[in-house]
């Protein structure tokens, strides 16, 4: 390709309204990120209806402000790329229907991306040495996936989890010792002042599916932790609890990665989603692939959580392979990686 590809990247699927402007899935020249946290805090956890109308209110401004920063004229752009799911339909809808406007106007053409593969094609931002074959894990608010990328946006899922995600233990688990939300966050802050290895919560396992996660029993045992006590009328720690069910969830998600890398042979082994930005996963994972003798590669913290840059990191390699949608694209709340 002998010239720089320019591509207006739209995220709306959950609670942040995101516009970036990515060149080359590589060079991040705008992240405009506008988060809803402050508004849906109130309530204790996301409200659907009140996302999309706050997405309403902040897409223009918010695509506006990553042109302006982008230091470009929208006339400047090769394509036009938006999250198409998963996620929250009435927040989906909403940047789907502003990108294929924007792209109709502009005469550009338009890539629907898949939000999971946003967050995996993170990596190659910071990282374009990493190229596929690799192993990823995916871990996020509504997502728990162990995956093998077979090529630039081509999957293959090696686990999942069977009921909650590792990012929703968190925001349960921190409403349950009233940290409220978003959780992860505040109880990588809580833990920090905690003992990791106070309380021995059960390491959930599947039977006879190694690669798969469960994180509802481990938030029963937390709940039936402070219940108990509770009943005694004797006073929990939080820190303690906070550090103790960290250590519960990384270790789950560290042990099935090391057993993936042992299993599949990769020699890049890669995390990505908002849990991601955990520092004590990030640790963990980075000493667990020293010694299994793998290269590491984790996006920056900022790059975890939602954001646009990632979804015009994945819509560039669509744009080589000539994948556009057409103006007909819809939202897909349950859209599937593989
Ligand atoms: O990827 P993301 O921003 O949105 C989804 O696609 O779901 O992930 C959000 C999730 C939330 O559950 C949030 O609590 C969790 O990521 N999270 C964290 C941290 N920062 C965000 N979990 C643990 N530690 C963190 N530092
Ligand atoms: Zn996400």
């Amino acid at each position: 390709m002998d010239k720089n590809i320019k591509i207006l990247a739209i995220e709306s699927s959950c609670d942040e309204t995101a516009a970036s402007v990515v060149e080359d899935g590589v060079n991040v020249l705008s992240n405009v990120i506008y988060s809803q946290i402050d508004i849906h805090t109130e309530y204790g956890g996301v409200v659907p209806e009140i996302a999309s109308r706050a997405h309403m209110e902040k897409i223009n401004p918010v695509v506006d402000k990553s042109i302006k920063d982008a230091g470009i004229c929208p006339d400047d752009l090769d394509a036009v790329a938006v999250t198409f799911g998963p996620g929250l339909v009435g927040s989906l809808l909403v940047g789907v229907s502003f990108a294929k406007a924007y792209a109709y106007a502009l005469g550009l053409p338009l890539i629907g991306v898949n939000h999971i593969s946003g967050h995996i094609c993170a990596n190659y931002i910071e990282h374009p040495g990493l190229k596929p074959p690799y192993g990823c894990l995916v871990v996020s608010g509504g997502h728990t996936h162990l995956v093998r990328v077979a090529d630039y946006g081509v999957y293959e899922v090696i686990g999942r989890t069977m009921d909650d995600a590792a990012g929703e233990a968190f925001d349960k688990v921190a409403r349950a010792i009233g940290l409220g939300y978003p959780g992860g966050p505040k109880i990588q802050k809580a833990a920090q002042s905690g003992n990791p290895s106070a309380i021995d919560f059960p390491r959930g396992k599947i039977e006879g599916s190694p690669y798969d996660f469960s994180f509802s029993g481990l938030k029963s045992a937390v709940l039936n932790y402070l219940n108990g006590l509770n009943m005694k009328g004797q006073e929990y720690n939080r820190a303690d609890v906070a550090a103790s069910f960290q250590a519960c969830v990384v270790e789950m998600l560290v042990s099935r990665a090391r057993l993936a890398i042992r299993e599949f042979g990769f020699k890049d082994f890669a995390i990505a989603g908002g849990v991601s930005s955990n520092s004590a996963f990030r640790s963990a994972m980075e000493d667990m692939c020293k010694e299994e003798g793998v290269a590491f590669y984790k996006p920056s913290p900022v790059l975890c959580t939602d954001n646009a840059a990632m979804i015009g990191a994945a819509a560039y390699h669509e744009y080589i392979k000539g994948n556009f949608s057409g103006l007909d694209l819809n939202a897909v709340p349950g859209l599937k990686l593989a």
